[in-house]
């Protein structure tokens, strides 16, 4: 299949075939980290900036492996030791990537949005590795590579997101992702956190987790975002774990081959208990693995698939 976009911006703007084609083309490179030398000459010659003006652990380093796993040059930005903190736009700081002939530019920032108006006046391609509380489409796609990896296929699933819906983009990205490849999707959370119309992306509101975890195939847990002023939406942590948070007792009614997700970073004891992130059923780490997959598959596909490279 030709995969003929520019950037990657959002899961909406994706086909169930273009997300297809990105899973089939990361299970192809997940074996690349598998290998005693996991190095290929894939994108030997290109360079890709990573732009982060929000902390990051995962997404960060992930797009950094799967862009050396390809032989890439990659060069770090954050915006605390650019030209930004003297007052220089978002999009002249992005010009002045560009005019350095980045081939890619991926970029995290708080702004819902940033991407998008990033792509708009750069000619190298832009990754959205998380705007705001908008989109995280990485985040969907190595979610849906992994669900895809143990349960076969997304169609007919019953997939749970439980948590700060209304600030997640990881969330939005999801809801978006596994709902176009025919999964069922259920939101939960405390009413604050759950935004009006947001049965427009065809998900179903279910208001107790107590209802919805016995009918989930997956159940994704989101933390609380504290950076983005959370605090005043519930009346503490201990309550908000009393009655949103997955813990041993409430795995008791679970599905016995149900799968325990979440994108990270964990809040231990507040949203899931320890004993269940590092549980039978937890595929969190699996993710992280997949990550590199997925990123490398994004890379390889933007550059030009199989007519510009070769995996072998
Ligand atoms: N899942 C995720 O985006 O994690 P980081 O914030 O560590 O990148």
């Amino acid at each position: 299949m030709q995969f003929a976009k520019k950037d990657i911006l959002d899961m909406a703007s994706f086909s169930v075939e273009e997300i297809t084609h990105i899973l089939d083309t990361a299970d192809r490179m997940k074996e690349i980290s598998e290998r005693p030398v996991k190095k290929v000459p894939v994108l030997r010659g290109k360079t890709i900036v990573l732009f982060f003006h929000e902390p990051s652990t995962r997404t960060k380093l992930s797009f950094d492996i799967a862009a050396k796993r390809l032989s890439a040059d990659t060069i770090s930005i954050a915006a605390a030791s650019s030209s930004m903190v003297k007052g220089e736009t978002l999009i002249d700081t992005a010009r002045n990537i560009e005019a350095m002939r980045p081939d890619i530019l991926v970029v995290r920032h708080a702004s819902s949005g940033a991407a998008y108006q990033l792509s708009k006046v750069l000619k190298a391609s832009v990754i959205n590795a998380g705007d705001g509380m908008h989109e995280h489409p990485s985040q969907a796609l190595l979610d849906m590579m992994t669900v895809r990896e143990k349960k076969g296929s997304l169609k007919g699933l019953r997939i749970l997101i439980a948590g700060d819906i209304a600030r997640s983009r990881v969330a939005r990205s999801n809801m978006t992702g596994f709902t176009k490849m025919g999964a069922e999707v259920m939101v939960t959370g405390p009413p604050t956190m759950i935004p009006r119309g947001i049965e427009s992306y065809g998900v179903t509101v279910v208001d107790r987790l107590d209802d919805a975890i016995p009918q989930a195939d997956v159940i994704m847990m989101l933390r609380i975002q504290t950076e983005r002023k959370t605090s005043f939406l519930f009346p503490s942590e201990r309550e908000y774990s009393a009655v949103f948070g997955l813990t041993a007792e409430r795995m008791k009614r679970v599905k016995e081959d149900v799968l325990i997700m979440h994108p990270g970073p964990i809040n231990r004891g507040v949203e899931i208990s320890h004993e269940i992130a590092d549980g039978p059923h937890s595929i969190i780490l699996d993710q992280v693995t997949n990550g590199v997959a997925v990123r490398m598959a994004l890379f390889y596909l933007l550059s030009g698939g199989a007519k510009n490279v070769d995996t072998d």
